[in-house]
């Protein structure tokens, strides 16, 4: 089963034919059962990027559980029957269609979990919190909906997501909130701790294309150090934030104190991914060697698979000859025509050295 956005719904059957994928169901508006020969495919094709979620179908109830009596203690005591025994290290539970105004699949969902951690309890390692997991352990994630109740057993790694259909709720219209783009890296460290820990509390970042800092807000908030950089200004509730540092500037114009040292960078800049990834590259020199770069690859013009990667080439071969490595690629929930690429520098010793 396979979550792609429908921001990709133009381009679904080129995705779907890379991954050598055969659909069978369309279950809410953005998961897919599909059969696939070769599931490494998930996680190195050129189409992985659009697959935002994935488990193996363990059990599957196709049925309307609204008409079913009962649905959640035979769906629960099922599920022990066929699964009790691969000791899963939680149970996630969530609706097939997150949207759903009514809200009626969520409760269901929520209540399922609930009654399926009572029943497993003997059988699991623990009941946590969706960060807590161990992102290499298989946990069992439920997806239920009008269409039915779909599991399987997998590690949060392996699904790209801690929550069932990748989602971690966050809030972009609270009050205070300076832009949408805060949920973005919000998203985009939660999604992080799949692959690696978040960078420590003081850690320093460089931002380019901070205005009007919604980012720059979420990191401040996170006890991070920040130098921001725009062309535009920020937000006036920045002014005087502790631990920034604005730099009205093009990011082809600014030059960091000799003694800046990041811990990351974060690119949003608009424009075309190629340039933006060069301004990163440029200052990629003055990232510690652990260190971590969050760029939103953005798909300017680009509306083809084959022009999506495209671009996603271009980005990522500057990136390799400058030594950076990617991660991870996700079209993340709060993410619009555009992807978030996680890259770290590669270990010294594995460069090669640049001819002169
Ligand atoms: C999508 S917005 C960034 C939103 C921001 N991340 C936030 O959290 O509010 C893109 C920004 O990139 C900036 N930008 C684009 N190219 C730039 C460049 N060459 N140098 C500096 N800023 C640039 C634009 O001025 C714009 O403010």
């Amino acid at each position: 089963m396979i979550r792609i956005s429908g921001i990709f719904s133009g381009v679904e059957s080129d995705i779907l034919r890379n991954l050598g994928a055969s659909p069978i169901k369309k279950l809410g508006r953005e998961f897919l059962l599909v059969r696939i020969k070769d599931p490494a495919v998930l996680q190195h094709s050129a189409a992985a990027k659009f697959v935002r979620w994935n488990i193996p179908v363990h059990h599957s109830w196709p049925c309307c559980p609204r008409d079913i009596p009962g649905f959640i203690e035979k769906a629960a005591q099922a599920l022990l029957r066929k699964l009790g025994q691969s000791r899963p290290q939680t149970i996630m539970a969530g609706p097939l269609d997150p949207d759903e105004s009514n809200g009626y699949y969520r409760a269901l969902a929520s209540n399922l979990r609930g009654r399926m951690l009572q029943v497993f309890s003997p059988q699991m390692s623990g009941v946590m919190d969706a960060a807590a997991q161990d992102c290499q352990a298989p946990t069992l994630f439920c997806l239920v909906g009008s269409q039915g109740l779909f599991c399987g057993l997998q590690s949060p790694a392996a699904s790209r997501g801690f929550y069932p259909g990748g989602t971690k709720f966050i809030r972009q219209n609270a009050p205070g909130t300076i832009s949408r783009a805060g949920a973005k890296i919000a998203e985009a460290l939660h999604q992080l701790q799949l692959d690696r820990p978040l960078p420590a509390p003081g850690s320093h970042w460089l931002e380019l294309g901070a205005s009007p800092g919604g980012m720059t807000a979420e990191l401040l908030a996170r006890d991070y150090r920040v130098t921001a950089v725009d062309k535009a200004p920020l937000d006036k509730r920045l002014d005087h934030a502790p631990g920034l540092r604005f730099v009205l500037a093009k990011a082809d114009t600014f030059l960091p104190p000799a003694d800046d040292v990041y811990d990351a960078i974060l690119s949003d800049m608009n424009g075309h991914a190629a340039e933006s990834i060069r301004h990163v590259i440029r200052f990629a020199k003055d990232l510690r060697p652990h260190g971590l770069v969050v760029f939103t690859l953005k798909l300017t013009g680009a509306a083809t698979f084959i022009a999506i990667n495209d671009i996603e080439k271009r980005v990522l071969d500057h990136a390799a000859d400058a030594g950076l490595r990617v991660f991870s690629r996700t079209h993340l929930t709060y993410n619009r025509r555009e992807f978030t690429f996680l890259f770290e520098p590669e270990p010294v010793d594995s460069v090669p050295p640049q001819s002169t």
